[in-house]
């Protein structure tokens, strides 16, 4: 039996990092795919190559879930390690192709993946990959929420968010970077520095004051936003050298500008109405540019 299902990638748009110790963050869906077809096999392989729990996480863990062996085979148009969510879409797109289910249960068994590949995570990515749209996650009961997912520590509660057609235009360094280590030296800089607790909490209270303006399209509030939320991510630890040189580089043509997702590498995500603008200024500086929608489909199941 075969079976497929492809699921988008992401961008964080406020509150990443901040969210794992259960602080609110945004996260919207973006225009490119992640497809998994699944067949049932005698032997696990993915894209060719035999399953093992350290080469191929998230396929290990998703098989053991699904209690079954598969060839699996996955196209993407999302860059891996670019903070863009392709293992998040990877985790989603596995789940729903060979266990299925309610949107609520494929996100926590994605979660689950997710967690068991990476050591440390909130369900922010796997939420927003399967849901699609824009989603509003944080520790804290919410009106009207979709659905909630338990980690160890917290309790994260996802609402659906309605954010309208913002020109955002995304800068890959080119230099991919690990979600699982980034995560790790943040929660080590939690503990030992007050100014990052501090920083954590300002970017989990700058996250809440975003949600008006992003749903409204008020582009300057956001934009001014987004470069509050990057110089704290920068006091966390998480900015580096590339990300900086891209930022500089676009902030002349932006309402504001960030990097997007775990750091240290990866993405920036630029607000503009000046996209041409963003787009050579990035290429200027060797990032790879990427102009596409937000709020896009959530995970579903694929004809075959
Ligand atoms: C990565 O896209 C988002 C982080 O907040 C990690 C997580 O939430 O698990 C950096």
């Amino acid at each position: 039996m075969k079976r497929s299902a492809s699921a988008p990638g992401k961008i964080i748009l406020f509150g990443e990092h901040a969210v794992v110790f259960g602080e609110p963050s945004i996260a919207t869906a973006i225009g490119m795919r992640l497809k998994v077809e699944a067949s049932d096999a005698a032997e696990s392989t993915f894209n060719g190559v035999r399953v093992e729990r350290n080469a191929t996480p998230h396929a290990y863990h998703a098989l053991n879930l699904a209690g079954m062996n598969a060839r699996i085979t996955v196209s993407s148009e999302i860059p891996a390690g670019a903070g863009l969510g392709s293992s998040a879409a990877l985790s989603v797109a596995l789940v729903l192709a060979m266990t299925g289910g309610e949107e609520s249960e494929v996100a926590a068994r994605a979660y689950g993946v997710e967690l068991a590949a990476q050591m440390r995570a909130s369900p922010a990515d796997t939420s927003v990959c399967t849901h699609g749209h824009s989603i509003f996650i944080s520790g804290r009961q919410e009106e009207g929420e979709l659905w909630s997912v338990a980690g160890k520590e917290v309790r994260w509660h996802i609402s659906h968010l309605d954010i309208p057609q913002l020109p955002v235009v995304i800068g890959y360094t080119g230099i991919p970077a690990a979600t699982g280590p980034l995560v790790m030296k943040v929660k080590r800089h939690h503990e030992r520095y007050s100014i990052v607790r501090e920083a954590i909490a300002e970017i989990g209270q700058l996250t809440l004051e975003a949600v008006r303006p992003l749903t409204g399209g008020d582009m300057v509030a956001v934009g001014e936003l987004m470069e509050r939320n990057q110089r704290l991510l920068s006091i966390i630890g998480v900015s580096s050298h590339d990300i900086e040189k891209l930022l500089d580089a676009v902030r002349k043509y932006s309402y504001g500008a960030k990097l997007t997702g775990a750091g240290g590498g990866g993405s920036i995500i630029a607000l503009t109405d000046r996209p041409d603008k963003v787009v050579q200024a990035l290429e200027l500086r060797g990032g790879k540019a990427f102009v596409t929608s937000i709020s896009a489909p959530g995970a579903r199941r694929e004809e075959l």
